[in-house]
């Protein structure tokens, strides 16, 4: 009987459009998922959104729908760019569908029939962005968690029993020491759960944008409870048909490092208390940075994947995010450091291996595999064999700790060893003689290349499926989905094999490479500028964004000489005074500086081309001129908010404008 595997990413909040970050999970599960499939065990792969709380509440106000219609148009999204991204789940769960809702109803009555609900009243501080009551005192008071500006709420609530559950928490943690994956967060899991729990509040009654409680609908579930039942409600729990929770619960959950103690705390009480068995085990991974820096909206430094694919390919993520981040580490995105990977291990790695010793199999040998000779091994041809036999017994093993980046970097130490061993038997010599002894050379040499390169493509097939799906098919083996990974050895590669048609897998990218992904990236955050202007946009702005091509503003009759402005055109323009608060160079970028500049209402970030006339200290506390209403677009990743107003001397560098009397942050210029 084959075993059974299920593994589980976040649902995802219907807040955000999907970026890297949430692709990054998404990517490693299924990689995780292939390669159950791959080894023959009955696999479930679950993705989602998460659609109620009334952070999303709000987000569909703010954007004019109704939740239901926000929540549909952006879990849409998410599934779209996963479609895109070929990635492989066998559901996707929507906190809004039927199935959800009386899933999560069966599991409260569970929970509360069982004696571990109660109601009572709570007066404190919530923080809408975690969906949590925080302990901070006064309305406003900063949350502990996430610094964000807390409210005041005054409810009467149903609240769980967690304080009941402290000693046997505790008691998981320790009889079951991979629980929580990697061992820092279990650390710190332990230290909260030591540190004592306090009842947790279950329900809300101040909005409706939720599951009703059972037997009291003027209540909604809390978004968490809502949300982590997920993992079993899309199997079908409290459902009709429960064939497919009895089949693969218990499973994995694959979480970014945020929100483990809602997964190792909360979620294991929950089924604690409705006496359900427990996950199998949490994986927490790190994040994922933006050159060194985090990802967030108000910075303008949000990667899509689609930029990446369009160029590279969704191989060359793939295999990105899971060699160069060190899984459950915090780890740094940048396209230059994609494009250096991607030409070192792919183009010039595996690709290369791929491409030159199918293409000498070919030339030599009419493209049948050769046979290698059975006399006259020499220490190398061994020496790639038994690295190959360790590679796959130590392969497996590193990928069930999901220490990914290390398995790769397994894999790849065979990869340049058969460069070397290439390079070192030098088979385009060999090819050149006719006598019997070169030619079983050969033979041996060229055998013992594919056999390595077989061997890669088989591992890595869960991590790169297209790339490694058609080095497979050259290599005459057909359909790399149907080969059983279990059964992977060294030598199993048919004699007299043939090859099918050889085309290059991963094309060297050049330096244009990476201009085109940042260009891709400043124009969609451009035309993001032009379609969705934020709702607080003076109606003169959002006219400017939303038809850039016209004279905007030039009320119809009102005759303008040609190649002259109206004064209302002019007016359009805001230019206001700025104190720069901060000056840095823009790694990679020689022209460029960012500056945060204050305009007496707001601090906002701009980049400017002035990195060549001024050091960024000298601008520390001067004050500049900006054109403070120009829609925001994206430089080297980063969001400009405005315009630096300089004097542009033909063939010299930029001069700042300035003042000789002092005027006032945030003066407008007329
Ligand atoms: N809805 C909750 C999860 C409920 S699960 C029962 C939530 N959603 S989220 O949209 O904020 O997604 C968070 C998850 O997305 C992270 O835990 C992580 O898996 C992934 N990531 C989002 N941004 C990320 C990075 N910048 N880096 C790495 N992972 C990130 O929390």
């Amino acid at each position: 009987m084959s075993k059974k595997f299920y593994i589980t990413t976040p649902i995802y909040y219907v807040n955000a459009r999907p970026h890297i970050g949430h692709a990054y999970t998404t990517i490693a599960c299924d990689t995780v998922a292939r390669r159950h499939r791959m080894l023959g065990d009955d696999t479930w792969f679950l993705t989602g959104t998460d659609e109620h709380g009334q952070k999303i509440e709000r987000a569909a106000q703010a954007a004019g729908k109704t939740p239901q219609q926000f929540a549909d148009e952006v879990s849409e999204t998410f599934r779209t760019s996963w479609e895109r991204l070929g990635l492989s789940y066998d559901d996707f769960i929507r906190t809004t569908s039927d199935r959800h809702k009386e899933g999560v109803q069966a599991l409260w009555r569970k929970i509360r029939d069982n004696g571990h609900i109660y109601k009572g009243t709570y007066t404190g501080q919530y923080c809408v962005f975690d969906e949590l009551y925080v302990d901070a005192v006064g309305p406003g008071a900063p949350c502990p968690d996430c610094g964000r500006p807390t409210e005041t709420v005054h409810e009467e609530n149903y609240y769980f029993k967690l304080s009941a559950f402290e000693d046997k928490l505790i008691k998981l943690y320790t009889e079951q020491p991979d629980f929580i994956r990697p061992e820092t967060r279990r650390n710190e899991v332990i230290s909260f759960v030591r540190s004592g729990l306090r009842d947790l509040s279950v329900s809300r009654s101040t909005f409706s944008w939720g599951i009703p409680v059972p037997d009291d609908p003027k209540h909604v579930v809390y978004v968490w409870l809502d949300a982590l039942a997920n993992y079993i409600t899309a199997l079908g729990y409290g459902q009709k048909d429960q064939s497919k929770y009895e089949k693969y619960w218990p499973g994995i959950h694959m979480i970014g490092k945020e929100i483990v103690r809602f997964h190792c705390v909360y979620w294991p009480a929950f089924l604690m208390a409705s006496g359900l068995p427990l996950p199998k085990g949490i994986v927490a991974h790190g994040w994922l940075l933006f050159e060194e820096n985090k990802m967030s909206k108000s910075r303008g430094n949000i990667v899509r994947t689609e930029t990446i694919v369009d160029v590279l390919g969704i191989d060359a993520l793939r295999y990105f995010l899971l060699r160069e981040i060190v899984f459950g580490q915090d780890g740094s995105f940048s396209f230059d450091a994609l494009v250096q990977r991607y030409n070192a291990d792919l183009a010039n790695g595996l690709g290369n291996l791929a491409s030159r010793t199918l293409t000498m199999i070919n030339r030599y040998f009419r493209g049948e595999v050769p046979y290698p000779s059975q006399t006259g091994r020499t220490p190398a041809d061994e020496a790639i064999a038994s690295t190959a036999k360790r590679v796959i017994a130590e392969f497996d093993s590193l990928f069930d700790q999901y220490q990914f980046s290390r398995a790769l970097e397994l894999a790849w130490g065979l990869v340049a060893a058969v460069d070397k061993y290439i390079v070192e038997n030098e088979p385009w010599s060999l090819g050149e003689k006719q006598d019997e002894g070169s030619r079983a050379r050969l033979a041996t040499v060229l055998y013992t290349s594919a056999e390595a390169l077989r061997i890669v493509t088989a591992l890595s097939h869960p991590i790169m499926p297209d790339a490694t799906a058609k080095i497979w098919t050259q290599l005459g083996l057909g359909e790399i989905r149907k080969f059983d990974l279990s059964a992977l050895q060294w030598g199993q590669l048919r004699l007299g094999t043939k090859l099918g048609e050889i085309q290059a897998v991963f094309p060297r990218a050049d330096k244009s490479a990476v201009e085109r992904m940042h260009k891709m990236e400043e124009l969609k955050s451009e035309n993001a500028a032009v379609t969705s202007a934020p709702p607080s946009t003076s109606p003169a702005t959002q006219e400017a964004a939303v038809k850039p091509e016209s004279s905007a503003g030039t009320k119809p009759g009102t005759a303008v000489p040609d190649g002259k402005i109206s004064i209302d055109d002019f007016a359009k323009v805001e230019l206001r005074v700025a104190l720069v608060k901060t000056a840095e160079r823009v790694k990679g970028a020689d022209k460029l500086l960012r500056l945060e500049v204050d305009l007496g209402t707001e601090v906002r970030q701009l980049v400017a081309g002035i990195a060549e006339a001024y050091e960024p200290e000298t601008l520390v506390g001067r004050k500049v001129v900006i054109v403070a209403n120009l829609a925001p677009r994206k430089l080297r990743g980063l969001e400009s908010n405005g315009m630096i107003v300089a004097a542009s001397p033909e063939g010299g560098k930029p001069v700042l404008a300035s003042f000789l009397e002092d005027v006032p942050i945030g003066t407008r210029l007329k």
